[in-house]
C-alpha cells in the first residue's frame, strides 16, 4: 500500500518493522508458544498501520495496552506520536526496547500492567473474569503518565475481552481518548466514548 502523506524514506522504514516484527514473531511462536500458551499473538501490523495513518494529528499521545515486541508502538513514535507501551512479560519489553535502538525510535517501554492499581473489572452481568489479560503490578507509576493522559490508546485483546478494555477506558481513560482495538476477526475498530465509530472510507 502506499500513503501520499508519507516520504519514501518512512515507508521503508516501516515495512522494515513490519517485517523486523513479524520475523521475531514467527521465531517466537516456533520457540515459547510451541512450549506452551502465552498470550502474545501479533496484530496485523498492516492494517494497525492504517489506522495509526488515518488517526494521527500532531503531538498525540499514544499509549499501547499489551505492547509485546513493541512494533506498533515504534510505529506509532515513527509516525510522529509521542509513544508508550505497558507489556506485563519483561522478556518482550526487552525485544521491544532493542527494536526501537534498531529503529532509532524514541517509543518509550515500561514492564508491568496495563491496568491501574485498584482496578477490578466487574461486568454489569457480574463477570469478573480477564480471560488472557494478565494481573501484575501497575506499570503506569514507572512510566510517569496515567491511562487518562493518552490521546489515542491501542489494543489487540483476545476474543471476549474487548468488554474488559471498554470498561478500563470508561473509568480511567480521557473521555475524548481514542481506543483502537483489534478485533481477532474484523481489523481495528475505533471506539470514543465507550461507542464505535462509524469506520472511515
Ligand atoms: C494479543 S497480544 C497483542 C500484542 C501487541 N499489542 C500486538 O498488537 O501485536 C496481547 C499482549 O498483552 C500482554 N498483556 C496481557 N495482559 C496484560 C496486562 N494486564 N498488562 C500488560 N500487558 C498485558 C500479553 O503479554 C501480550 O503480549
Amino acid at each position: 500500500m502506499t500513503y501520499p502523506d508519507i516520504d519514501d524514506a518512512l515507508h521503508a522504514r516501516l515495512r522494515d518493522l513490519c517485517a523486523a516484527g513479524w520475523e521475531f514473531f514467527e521465531r517466537f511462536d516456533r520457540t515459547v508458544r510451541e512450549r506452551g500458551f502465552h498470550a502474545f499473538i501479533a496484530s496485523e501490523y498492516e492494517v494497525v498501520l492504517d489506522a495509526l495513518i488515518a488517526h494521527r494529528a500532531p503531538g498525540q499521545r499514544f499509549l499501547e495496552l499489551g505492547s509485546a515486541s513493541g512494533v506498533i508502538t515504534i510505529m506509532a513514535d515513527l509516525l510522529g506520536y509521542e509513544a508508550c507501551g505497558i507489556e506485563i512479560d519483561f522478556s518482550l519489553v526487552n525485544t521491544a526496547r532493542e527494536l526501537a535502538t534498531r529503529f532509532d525510535s524514541k517509543a518509550r517501554f515500561v514492564a508491568g500492567s496495563f491496568f491501574p492499581a485498584g482496578y477490578a473489572y466487574r461486568a454489569a452481568d457480574g463477570e469478573v473474569r480477564t480471560g488472557t489479560l494478565g494481573e501484575g503490578a501497575s506499570g503506569y507509576l514507572e512510566l510517569g503518565r496515567a491511562l487518562d493522559d493518552f490521546d489515542v490508546v491501542f489494543g489487540y485483546p483476545w476474543g471476549g475481552e474487548e468488554p474488559v478494555l471498554l470498561d478500563l477506558m470508561k473509568r480511567y481513560g480521557s473521555p475524548d481518548a481514542l481506543l483502537l482495538m483489534h478485533g481477532v476477526n474484523d481489523g481495528v475498530q475505533a471506539y470514543r466514548g465507550g461507542k464505535r465509530l462509524p469506520a472511515r472510507s
